[in-house]
């Protein structure tokens, strides 16, 4: 299994508020089965420039590893991400390459929650093909009252990629659509958005679960592949930049 968005790293954001919470998190999601998670904490250019977000990430990523290395068949493997919250231009802020998830040309872009225009798709137009970026749009189940003619255009785009949290299919009440998302293959990434180890804990496996349970065996096979490619991707040695 492997876990696309999570607020694991200590201290960093509204995730985990402790190394002890982290630790945690991380072995409760490796007890799930999740071998590896990508840690995404958020960024929000209005509080950070990239370079400041990467320092602060890269401290707790070091404290977190170090605490890890001391029993590393505990926890998953980690690798490093950003969820990235859009802000309108961000098409053409070239830093955005700094944020990808591990070495890969995906990044995790959290859209806005006020209403949608076509701005907004017109900046992950240009981040994709003036930066060459592979965009996953994170939860988009928090947008399912975005203007529908825009939610659609979004699903069509090529090279726009949809990830969806394990909590809104453990909701009797949200969860029809996505999982109908999940059966129609629209669904590319799945992730627990884990805050902590309460109302916002690690829930992959259960999310997993309930769709294997109501669609069927074979319905997470595309998405564990992707997930599979992304990793690979992640982890893929760093190409020098034309
Ligand atoms: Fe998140």
């Amino acid at each position: 299994m492997i876990d696309v968005h999570s607020h694991v790293l200590p201290e960093i954001d509204d995730g985990s508020q402790s190394l002890q919470m982290s630790l945690a998190m991380l072995q409760m999601s490796k007890e799930q089965g999740v071998e590896v998670m990508f840690l995404t904490p958020h960024f929000y250019a209005s509080e950070n420039d990239p370079e400041t977000f990467l320092h602060r990430r890269a401290k707790a990523a070091r404290i977190l590893q170090e605490q890890m290395n001391a029993n590393p068949s505990m926890y998953p493997k980690c690798i490093l991400g950003a969820e990235v919250h859009y802000y309108r231009g961000i098409g053409h802020t070239k830093a955005m390459d700094l944020l990808r998830m591990g070495n890969s040309r995906y990044i995790l872009l959290e859209p806005p929650f006020r209403r949608w225009t076509e701005s907004f798709l017109e900046d992950v137009r240009l981040l994709r093909d003036e930066q060459n970026l592979k965009i996953i749009i994170a939860h988009i189940e928090r947008y399912f009252d975005q203007d529908s003619s825009l939610l659609q255009e979004l699903l069509q785009e090529p090279e726009v990629y949809i990830q969806s949290n394990a909590e809104c299919f453990l909701s009797l009440l949200k969860r029809h659509k996505p999982l109908k998302m999940v059966k129609n293959g629209h669904i590319d990434f799945l992730g627990s958005d884990c805050h902590n180890l309460q109302k916002r804990r690690p829930n992959l496996a259960e999310g997993r679960s309930i769709i294997q349970g109501k669609i069927g065996p074979d319905s997470l096979r595309q998405i564990d592949r992707n997930s599979a490619q992304l990793v690979e991707a992640a982890k893929a040695p760093k190409r020098d930049s034309i």
